[in-house]
């Protein structure tokens, strides 16, 4: 089984995959689904900057597309920046899959987030209703 120190260790192992060449930051994420699958993700940035990838983004999509729809946690790591937060983007799109809930840190010492406090108010499919 999957704890939360094992996944921020995951992430930490996928920042090194990070592809950051203009920012130099890069940051890593894992995410756990509910089948106790773990799906990870790096930055991949570009020349066009604006076509960045968040690492978050990159490992919600990972495991949308391997046919995951039910997630228990996402975690977050940077070596630049302890407890870093989520782009409003990524929120979006956590809200989008009702991941329930982030930790941002390291093993040993990490914060945790509901998604209902990262995203009040969110837009949502009911909305389109
Ligand atoms: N970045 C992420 O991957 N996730 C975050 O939570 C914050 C920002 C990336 C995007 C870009 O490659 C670099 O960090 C600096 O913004």
């Amino acid at each position: 089984m999957t704890c939360d120190q094992d996944l921020l260790q995951a992430a930490k192992e996928a920042a090194e995959n990070a592809y950051a060449p203009y920012s130099h930051f890069p940051v890593g994420a894992a995410l756990l689904t509910k089948t106790g699958a773990v799906f990870t993700g790096c930055n991949v940035e570009n020349s066009s900057y604006g076509l960045t990838q968040c690492a978050e983004r990159n490992a919600i999509m990972a495991a949308v597309s391997q046919g995951e729809r039910t997630f228990v946690t996402l975690a977050l790591f940077s070596p630049q920046k302890q407890d870093l937060m989520p782009c409003g983007a990524c929120r979006q799109v956590m809200a989008e899959f009702g991941i329930p809930r982030l930790i941002t840190g390291t093993s040993q010492a990490f914060k945790e987030f509901a998604l209902e406090d990262l995203l009040p108010y969110a837009f949502g499919k009911e909305q389109l209703e």
